[in-house]
């Protein structure tokens, strides 16, 4: 089954083609064609994601990536004279996305209609301008080219995201996910594909976020994530003293639930900035590596405590904050203490993309959940459970 997948809940502007075969036991994933646009540039001078600049970007970007999507998958080919749509129906769709509306009714059109069984689209959690943009271009593909649709809840996708490239994609259940993104930080039990149970969450901020207000104390770029952790390897290759000022709490390590809370861990970098007045490089390096090493220690210890509690058969751990070097080391080992099979996405996977969108979207099809044109809403605080 060939699907193609479009994801902009956030600042990603994703377009993929996948050729899906197998059943849930032993999917079978190749990735035909993958285009991805990060806006991250444009959103840096605002310190975080702009709602609507992000809206008019992917509303900007979604036709080049449809392009290249398909050429990269050989669906691309020109036809010599337009096809004749009903466009009045795609104006209706495309009304509150002009910039998209106008290269879709010159574009689309002008190409042969590519080989594709369905289209999956990313209806939540997200930003709702975002992902309208992303929704109503899945719905006008459909109108034009006749092709069923499925909505994605994008953090499904993030945990479908583990499955391609993996040696073994029999993923032993229950299994246990850790999901750490820019807005999300949950603990889920799965029973199966599309079977979820949330056992935990965060109370207050998502671990990414935690990484990029961090970083922001620190005056390092959005997003902070990936500059934290360059700094705290850093630290870790120059085999700098830990200072004993430099200490940041673990909040709700010993907590007796399955909770988390960041907000506190931020709060604890300013003040510590604070007391340390002009911060010098050694000790943004030494406050990364801190930083790093608190978040580290309280995933794993939770994560530990869910293992023992509900004995999953495998352990999925994704999210942006996956791409952390310090935390993949330290859930492979958590891992392997437990004895189970660890599931974690390639690295281009771990921030998002389409191709997790496809993959949830291959899972959708195979149990018939299409969904028709007016019944994908987008749902910005969509839930797994
Ligand atoms: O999954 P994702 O791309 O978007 C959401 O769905 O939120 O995650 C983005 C988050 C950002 O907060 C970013 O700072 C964080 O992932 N991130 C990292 C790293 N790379 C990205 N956090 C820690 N270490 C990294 N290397
Ligand atoms: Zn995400």
């Amino acid at each position: 089954m060939k699907i193609l997948a479009i994801e902009t809940s956030c600042d990603e502007t994703a377009v993929a083609l996948l050729e899906c075969e197998g059943d849930f036991k032993k999917p079978d994933i190749t990735v035909l064609g993958n285009a991805l646009l990060s806006q991250v540039m444009q959103h840096r001078e605002y310190g975080g994601v702009y709602p609507n600049l992000a809206k008019r970007l992917h509303s900007q970007n979604l036709i080049p990536m449809l392009k290249e999507a398909l050429q990269a998958a050989h669906e691309f080919s020109e036809l010599p004279t337009p096809t004749t749509y009903n466009l009045e129906s795609i104006t209706s769709i495309l009304e509150r996305e002009p910039e998209l509306l106008k290269q879709f009714e010159t574009f689309i059109p002008t190409i042969k209609k590519p080989d594709i069984d369905a289209i999956a689209v990313t209806q939540g959690p997200g930003l709702e301008p975002a992902l309208w943009v992303g929704i109503n271009f899945a719905r006008a593909l459909s109108e034009v080219w006749d092709i069923p649709l499925v909505s994605v809840n994008h953090m499904e996708g993030h945990i479908a995201s583990v499955l391609y490239g993996a040696k073994n994609t029999t993923v032993p259940f229950p299994t246990l996910a850790l999901l750490i993104s820019g807005g999300h930080t949950e603990l889920v039990l799965a029973h199966t594909w599309g079977a979820y149970e949330l056992i935990g969450a965060t109370r207050d901020d998502a671990v990414g976020e935690a990484f990029d207000k961090a970083a922001r104390i620190l005056g390092l770029p959005y997003p902070g994530g990936p500059e934290i952790s360059t700094l705290a390897e850093k630290a870790r290759n120059s085999n700098t003293e830990i200072q004993d000022e430099i200490q940041l709490p673990r909040p709700m390590l010993d907590s007796d639930d399955f909770d988390f809370s960041f907000s506190g861990l931020k709060t604890a970098v300013l003040y510590l900035t604070r007391e340390l007045g002009e911060l010098s490089d050694t000790h943004k390096m030494l406050l990364a590596r801190e930083f790093e090493d608190a978040v580290r220690d309280v995933l794993v210890r939770k994560t530990e405590k869910a293992l023992e509690e509900h004995i999953p058969k495998s352990l999925i751990v994704a999210g942006g904050v996956i791409a952390n070097k310090t935390l993949r080391n330290a859930f492979t080992t958590l891992a392997e203490i437990h004895g189970l099979p660890l599931y974690i996405p390639i690295p281009e996977l771990t921030t998002d993309n389409a191709v997790m969108i496809g993959i949830a979207g291959y899972f959708k099809a195979l149990r018939e959940e299409f969904a028709s044109s007016e019944e994908i809403v987008a749902d910005g605080n969509l839930t797994l459970a």
